[in-house]
This record gives C-alpha cells, sequence and structure tokens, in this order.
C-alpha cells in the first residue's frame, strides 16, 4: 500500500539564510528527450532528481537509451539519434507528469513503432485532446478515452506526419513544444503562433543542439531537415521552486535570504513581477548565462504586500506559482484579483477550487471565478486542509504558515516528490516550522 504524507506547519517564524533549490523540471525533462535523440554524449548537472523527470528518463531507458545517473544530478545520456529510438516492451508510465505525457504523445507519433502513454489518476484525468487534436492534423493515429484522456495508445507513423501551421488556442508551452517534437518528424514546415509567450525551453534547448528552429514574433517553425549534436546541460534552479520561499520570505517580517542559481528565463518571472508589483522586495543579482538560460541570485527581504489587479499578460508567466501567490494576496492589504487563468483548473488539481477551498478553511474570504480568484488579505487561521495531490498546493500550504494564528495540517503531500523531494529539508533549514509525517 502506498504512504499517505501529511505536513504540519506551526505558525510564525521567519526565512533566513542562503538555498540552492533543485533543478528546473520544465529543463530537466527536455534535456532527457533531446540528449536521447542527439547524436553523441550528453552530460547533464543539476538534473532534477524528483518523480516527474525521473519518469521521463525511465521512459527513454524503455526505449532502448543508455543513461547513466541521476547521481547528485548528474547523467550522462548516450544519444541514439533522431531515428534511434527503439519499441518499449510495455506501456510507458509517466505518473502525475503532464510534460511527459504531452511531449511525448508528439515525439512518439512520427517513430517507425507503436507505444502507449499511461500515468496516474490525476494525469489520466488531464486533458489530452489540446495535443491530440492537432497531432491528428499532421496525420497522427492516437486513440485516447472517450473523454479524450490517457492512456494514449500511439500507432507510429514514420515518414506519414505532415508539417502544419498552428493557432494555438490556448497559451501552453506543453502544447507549443509537442508540435515542435512532431515537427522534427513531419513533411514540411511544422509551425505553432501562440496567443501569449510561453517558456521557450524547447526552442532554446533544440538550438543549444544545434538543430534549426526558426522564431518569428509568436510564431516558431521547425521540420526535419535537421540533426540534434550532443551538447553539454547545466540545469538551473527551478524558479517554481524558488516561488514558495520568494512569497514566505515576503510575508514572513524579518525574513532575509538568498536564493542560489535561479533560472530567470523572461517566460517564467512572471511570479517576481507580480510580487513586486504587490510591494515585494526581490533584488537579482549576479545575472549570468549558463547553458543558454540566464541563471541569478534572488535575494529577498520581508516588506509588507497589497492586494493587485493582476495584469492578464503575466498569468501565462507565472502559470504554475498561483497556488503560492493565492497565498501572498492573502497575506496582502486588500484584495487581489486574478483572471483569464482557467488553466488553473486542469493542472494537477483544479488549482482554483482546491486554493479556495484551503483559504476559505483557514478563514480567508477566497471567491473562486470561472477563470480565478478574489482574495480579500486577512488574518490566516489553523486549520486541516486537503491538498488533492497536488505537489504545488501542499507547499503553498505550508508556506502560509508562517503568518498563521495556530498549526496547518495538510493531508496528502506525497506528490511534494514530484517536484521538489527536498523541499521539507531546505525549508526548514531556512526557518519554516515543518514536520513530515508518513502513514501507510
Ligand atoms: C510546462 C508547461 C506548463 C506548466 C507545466 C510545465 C512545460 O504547462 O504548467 O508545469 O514544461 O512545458 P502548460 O503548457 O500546459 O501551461
Amino acid at each position: 500500500m502506498s504512504k499517505t504524507v501529511t505536513f504540519i506547519v506551526q505558525p510564525g517564524g521567519s526565512l533566513n539564510g542562503s538555498a540552492r533549490v533543485p533543478g528546473d523540471k520544465s529543463i530537466s525533462h527536455r534535456s532527457i528527450m533531446l540528449g536521447s535523440l542527439a547524436e553523441g554524449i550528453t552530460h547533464v548537472k543539476g538534473f532534477l532528481q524528483a518523480e516527474d523527470a525521473l519518469a521521463t528518463l525511465q521512459a527513454f531507458r524503455d526505449m532502448g537509451v543508455r543513461i547513466e545517473g541521476p547521481k547528485d544530478g548528474e547523467l550522462t545520456i548516450y544519444g541514439v539519434g533522431k531515428h534511434g529510438l527503439t519499441a518499449p516492451q510495455k506501456p510507458l508510465y509517466l505518473g502525475n507528469s503532464g510534460t511527459s505525457m504531452r511531449l511525448l504523445s508528439g515525439l512518439l507519433a512520427g517513430q517507425a513503432f507503436d507505444s502507449e502513454l499511461t500515468g496516474d489518476k490525476s494525469l489520466s484525468g488531464r486533458p489530452m485532446k489540446r495535443v491530440t487534436e492537432p497531432l491528428a492534423e499532421m496525420g497522427a493515429e492516437i486513440e485516447t478515452t472517450e473523454k479524450g484522456t490517457a492512456p494514449l495508445k500511439i500507432k507510429g507513423q514514420a515518414g506519414k506526419l505532415k508539417g502544419i501551421d498552428y493557432q494555438m488556442p490556448m497559451a501552453s508551452a506543453q502544447v507549443k513544444s509537442c508540435l515542435l517534437l512532431a515537427g522534427m518528424y513531419a513533411k514540411g514546415i511544422t509551425s505553432v503562433t501562440e496567443p501569449a509567450p510561453t517558456r521557450d525551453h524547447t526552442e532554446r534547448m533544440l538550438s543549444g543542439f544545434s538543430y534549426p528552429v526558426e522564431k518569428q514574433g509568436s510564431k516558431v517553425s521547425i521540420s526535419a531537415k535537421g540533426s540534434l549534436t550532443a551538447n553539454d546541460i547545466d540545469v538551473p534552479s527551478d524558479i517554481s521552486s524558488a516561488a514558495f520561499f520568494l512569497v514566505g520570505a515576503s510575508i514572513a517580517p524579518g525574513s532575509d535570504i538568498v536564493l542560489r542559481h535561479v533560472g530567470i528565463n523572461p517566460t517564467r518571472t512572471g511570479v517576481i513581477d507580480i510580487l513586486r508589483l504587490m510591494g515585494a522586495k526581490i533584488e537579482v543579482l549576479n545575472e549570468r548565462i549558463v547553458g543558454g538560460e540566464p541563471v541569478a541570485d534572488l535575494h529577498v527581504v520581508s516588506s509588507p504586500l497589497t492586494g493587485i489587479d493582476i495584469p492578464d499578460a503575466l498569468v501565462p508567466l507565472a502559470i504554475d506559482e498561483f497556488p503560492v501567490l493565492f497565498v501572498a494576496a492573502a497575506c496582502a492589504q486588500g484584495q487581489t484579483r486574478l483572471s483569464g487563468a482557467e488553466e488553473l483548473r486542469v493542472k494537477e488539481s483544479d488549482r482554483i477550487q482546491v486554493m479556495a477551498d484551503g483559504l476559505q478553511v483557514l478563514g480567508i474570504d477566497a471567491e473562486p471565478t470561472a477563470d480565478g480568484m478574489i482574495i480579500q488579505g486577512g488574518p490566516i487561521g489553523a486549520g486541516r486542509v486537503i491538498s488533492h495531490g497536488d505537489h504545488r498546493i501542499a507547499m503553498a500550504f505550508s508556506i502560509a504558515g508562517l503568518k498563521a494564528s495556530g498549526p496547518i495540517e495538510i493531508e496528502d503531500c506525497e506528490n511534494v516528490n514530484t517536484s521538489f523531494p527536498e523541499f521539507v529539508s531546505i525549508a526548514t533549514k531556512l526557518g519554516l516550522k515543518l514536520i513530515s509525517e508518513q502513514a501507510s
């Protein structure tokens, strides 16, 4: 039987000191994918050793790629070339990882073998039509459930995919990346136009592996003409993991922290912009470029926050950070409004409903709307909240403990291991009074 994990956070305290949070999840996934398809040997450091990225790693091992590690975040990938993957002997199980499933569906659509992608309960409920429909236009054959969910049964269409010019209806880096990976196996040109900028790690890493990708405004194009040349990767720390401490240090008086080596790709820094608009004091220090991605140290000192209307343009740039930004809003003076974020309803959980429910348990006036939330800042109480197996909800409510009047218990926290297994140790080292209890 699997273990259930409950987090218990005692109220108060502040965050102090410095920390390096683990590697970026999005970049870690892509390092395995492109390293596997490259000609030659790719060394990766800073790889995120957490369940989601490890699911991608296992999938490529199951398709015949030799990968050594990870050990202390280091991996050696013996690339098999663009056409070197072999048929997996069993369905590829991707756990909780939407990124693995959506990106792999594109990559596998054009292979010379069939495959099947499966996931846990949460992933099996998440929408996959957003990838299977445009892939079908390219000539892919993918069977889903009637609801358009996993398992995905993919009939490899080697040599038969054709490029499309796709206007993406939602701002999704997963859909964009899926189609670009399929485009590497399609006749003609595959283009994706995004309605708003989304994370561009796939495009950057393709260029790093010398694969031609063209960007014109909001349109990215790729073709099958190209090959990937192995390229060493240094994965920056994940700003989505750093976000918990950016908020924690902002809301807890007396805090002063430095988060080292954090990825600050401009398609990911919405959380810094939103917190600064609320009054946070975040300094970006020692900016540098590491392996094609901008990196910096982030210095945060506590500062009173004020509620804001979150600008629509920042929503895709902070899409994974809203659970903890809702906690920041609960601690701010006045009202914070978020709209244009319906995507949050189809993440690892319905993050609008689950966060509103938990904040209400803690005495906050949080009103969920179809595409966002309206939150009145106020005193945070004590109570028991449920994370619904969503890693970012579990960590967000842990941070709320810094301002709570009594203990907060958070149920169902085992999935913190999908993105940030070191959360409890780093958070407690910085000063959060958090313990994790396991029951089987
Ligand atoms: C990701 C893209 C985002 C994000 C997810 C990781 C990626 O999803 O929420 O955690 O690595 O491409 P969408 O593209 O569906 O918004």
